[in-house]
């Protein structure tokens, strides 16, 4: 069961399948100008959760490991929204964040997954979705929930009830 906290949710993991299936609840959910902020060691689930989140907000291709690009810019066909799809692993401080236009970004109001957003976590908007993964063991992965905000504090419970029927 999740620990119920305002505003946090912890939830664990026991197989990638699984963290695809939280991906794509939250994609179900998502708005234009959402900002999600994944953060946690490699190999975590950052991508596969992604991936699943790219699903469920029904992206036209499959997400894939933006750590050579940078930024994956994802499209769907019942409307003309655009998901960003960012990895900051070689960005090494909020300066940096220019580097990848991340203002512009954020300007298009369009969605944006940022993978290792803690690598710039100052240059980030005060308002949105932090997720924190971590590694337990073998297949078990921690997922703690925050959200800053009201309107992630929304989604957040959009969430919590679409994954916990109580
Ligand atoms: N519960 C789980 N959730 C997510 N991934 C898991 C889980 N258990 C095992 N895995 C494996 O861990 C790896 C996670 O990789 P990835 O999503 O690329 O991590 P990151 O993007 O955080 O570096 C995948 O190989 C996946 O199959
Ligand atoms: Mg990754």
């Amino acid at each position: 069961m999740p620990i119920l906290r305002e505003g946090e949710l912890d939830i664990i993991s026991t197989s990638a399948e699984q963290t695809g299936r939280l991906g794509y609840r939250l994609g179900t959910l998502l708005l234009a100008g959402d900002v999600i902020c994944l953060s946690g060691d490699m190999g975590a689930g950052k991508t596969v959760f992604s991936a699943g989140i790219g699903k469920g907000w029904e992206a036209e291709d499959a997400f894939t490991s933006p750590t050579f690009n940078l930024v994956h810019e994802h499209r769907r066909g019942k409307d003309a929204q655009v998901l960003y799809h960012l990895d900051c692993y070689r960005l090494r401080n909020a300066a940096e964040a220019d580097t990848i236009g991340l203002d512009d970004l954020l300007e298009r109001r369009g969605i944006l997954i940022l993978e290792w957003a803690e690598r710039i976590r100052a240059a980030l908007p005060p308002e949105r979705l932090w997720i924190n993964l971590r590694v337990i063991e073998d297949t078990r992965r921690s997922f703690i929930m925050e959200a800053h905000g009201r309107r992630y504090q929304q989604l957040l419970e959009e969430f919590r009830a679409l994954t916990f029927k109580f």
